[in-house]
């Protein structure tokens, strides 16, 4: 046998056995079919029938439930059809580094797939990959409790579903999203319709998948309507979550319908035996391991409703110990991955670390004696740290967006600190480490419930004692990061709450026992926070919150920084006409920001081609 026909025959059994693997699922060789990814990305030949088969090896392990080396055989697919020009191959890539991003907890890196996949799938036309992308991104943002947002690629992928027919199925669980986006949103009416909807596309499920699916909308379905309070229609709904649920067996579908169950008695006058239900179904997901938090936002809402608020505040606080120990596992792992590419980047290179570099600063300094050397150092060592900070910062974007969905305010703050120590007169390194360290103030909100961080209006006591642990969480966060230089990070997310009368939190500390960088990193927070809108409170004028801070001068914020801020402030605003477009550039030089950009411009643009289209029949009409 030629050694060609050889070679053939070997990818012809390579791509054989990853189909096998796909059939068989987790018993198959996972090291061997990874090889065998490679060994494929490698030739060249059947380029169609190699991108599909190195497609179904990174979705094997996404099935698997190995996301990260689904990615990296979906970042090898999509860079060998880029090569090839194969463009529905390289969307595809782009929707599988998404889910399996999405599923390791990396949703930054899975909405900037997304945003890549989008734009593609658009300039080809290519209506189905586009509708599966944005159905995608609505489950992404969900996970991130941008509702809103998640719900308008919902309905954009209801919009595409009417004019293909094809499209069933995504459009049925698209209105499923919708449902409980208006859940979260507190749009009962859209949502009874959006999952009415739902259902009505349902045919009677028979495959597991689908079942489960059924649970799901019959829950959503059973909380909506406690909310209008048709308890009737909920203890139907919620009966028929628990039919479907004994059809799949599957235990996530059983406790999915035993909280409908629990909700719709506590709501319907058995509050006891609703409680007992709910109480024995978080156990049983505790035991099976499985997702509580469902659980525990049931059994919240049931005892504040029986006004048992010391009980329900004690699953919220399990709820946040829980959903703390995912977030810190997720921050770490990624902030770990990122170290060690850095690592593996750094080793070719001349930089191994920072005291290395100050080692050969010096060294540098005495032989060359030039200003411009010295700068080029400390430029590198900029470099590094502002590296290593990345993936911190892209997380500390990430639970921001969920009270502020622009994401910029974190980068505002950042730049307005950097100017005040600027004034307050810091040296250039401290100016620098500000602006960063700063943008970090708030990622400890990764830690806190939706149910309180985007409640609109006051927080009661427990939920405020709630809230206020974000300060702490996001240190350690930071502690745990084990990223050099973190320590000034760390202090802004630990004090920046604390008043110069020592009546903030959580450490009570006033005057100048709180370090220089946080007393500068308060101040613009809170001015930040003032003038702009948020889920709980209305945008202040600039005048407006200008005053209030000088009333707040020597109580909540230092007396000296007060005054230098309140004239740096009325200094840029003369200068910039757009002040925040000006404190925000570094945030729109975010890639992650900027593929969010993306995805609303294509919301956008759909939107206004759908109404065109819609005016063309008017006119037809005419
Ligand atoms: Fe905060
Ligand atoms: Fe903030």
């Amino acid at each position: 046998m030629s050694a060609t026909a050889e070679a053939s025959e070997a990818l012809d059994a390579a791509i054989g056995e990853i189909a096998l693997a796909l059939k068989s699922g987790a018993a198959a060789d996972q090291e061997g079919i990874e090889v065998t990814a490679l060994k494929l990305a490698d030739s060249c030949d059947n380029r169609e029938i190699r991108v599909l088969a190195i497609l179904d090896a990174g979705r094997f392990f996404y099935v698997t439930g190995r996301p990260e080396v689904g990615i990296r055989i979906a970042e090898m697919a999509k860079s060998f059809a880029l090569e090839t020009a194969q463009v529905a191959a390289t969307i595809t890539a782009y929707n599988l580094i998404g889910v399996c991003s999405a599923d390791s907890g990396d949703l930054p890196r899975a909405m900037e797939a997304y945003a890549e996949g989008l734009n593609l799938a658009r300039r080809a036309g290519d209506a189905v990959q586009e509708a599966k992308l944005l159905g995608n991104t609505g489950v992404a943002l969900n996970y991130a409790g941008l509702f809103r947002e998640s719900k308008a690629c919902l309905q954009k992928v209801v919009a595409l579903g009417e004019v293909d027919p094809d499209f069933a199925v995504m459009v049925r669980n698209a209105y499923a999203g919708i449902a409980l986006c208006c859940l979260h949103l507190d749009e009962i009416g859209p949502g009874i319709a959006a999952i009415e909807k739902c259902i009505a596309l349902s045919i009677e499920p028979t495959d597991a998948h689908s079942i489960q699916n059924r649970v799901l909308a019959e829950n959503y379905y059973s909380r909506l309507l406690i909310e209008i309070g048709d308890f009737d229609g909920a203890w139907r709904h919620a009966r028929a979550a628990r039919q479907f649920a004994n059809k799949s067996k599957s235990p996530r579908a059983e406790i999915q319908a035993s909280v409908a169950e629990g909700l719709a008695e506590a709501f319907s006058g058995n509050l006891d035996v609703g409680l007992s239900r709910l109480t024995a179904t978080l156990a049983r997901a505790q035991e099976l391991k499985l997702p509580q938090r469902e659980v525990l936002v049931a059994l919240v809402k049931a005892l504040e409703y029986a006004g048992r608020h010391d009980e329900a505040l004690k699953y919220l606080q399990e709820m946040l110990a829980q959903q703390r120990q995912t977030a810190e596992a997720n921050v770490l792992h990624h902030v770990h991955q990122h170290l060690l590419q850095l690592h593996s980047a750094d080793a070719d290179s001349p930089i191994e670390d920072v005291k290395q570099i100050m080692r050969r600063m010096e060294t540098h300094v005495e032989v060359i004696e030039g200003r411009a050397a010295k700068i080029e150092l400390i430029k590198q060592k900029q470099e590094l740290f502002r590296a290593r900070i990345e993936a911190m910062e892209r997380l500390a974007v990430a639970a921001e967006l969920r009270d502020d969905s622009t994401g910029e305010h974190s980068y505002r703050v950042g730049r307005m600190a950097c100017l005040l120590a600027k004034e307050a007169g810091c040296d250039d390194e401290t100016i620098f480490m500000i602006d960063i360290a700063a943008r970090l103030h708030d990622v400890g909100k990764i830690g806190i419930p939706d149910g309180i961080l985007l409640k609109p209006g006051k927080l009661n006591g427990s939920e405020r004692l709630v809230m206020e642990m974000h300060a702490e969480i996001g240190a350690d966060v930071l502690v745990k990061s084990e990223i050099p230089h973190i320590r000034m990070a760390e202090e802004i997310a630990r004090h920046h709450h604390e008043r110069w009368d020592g009546t903030g939190y959580p450490a009570k500390i006033g005057g100048r026992e709180i370090p220089l960088a946080v007393r500068i990193t308060t101040l613009a927070d809170v001015y930040d926070a003032l003038t702009h809108k948020r889920p709980y409170k209305e945008a202040w004028t600039a005048e407006a919150s200008l005053s209030e801070i000088l009333s707040l001068r020597g109580t909540h914020f230092d007396p000296e920084l007060t005054d230098l801020f309140l004239a740096l402030v009325s200094r840029l605003r003369r200068e910039h006409r757009d002040l925040d477009h000006h404190l925000g550039e570094a945030a729109r030089a975010s890639p992650f920001i900027q593929a969010r950009g993306k995805i609303w411009e294509t919301l956008k643009l759909a939107k206004d081609e759908y109404q065109q289209q819609f005016q063309r029949t008017m006119d037809l009409q005419r």
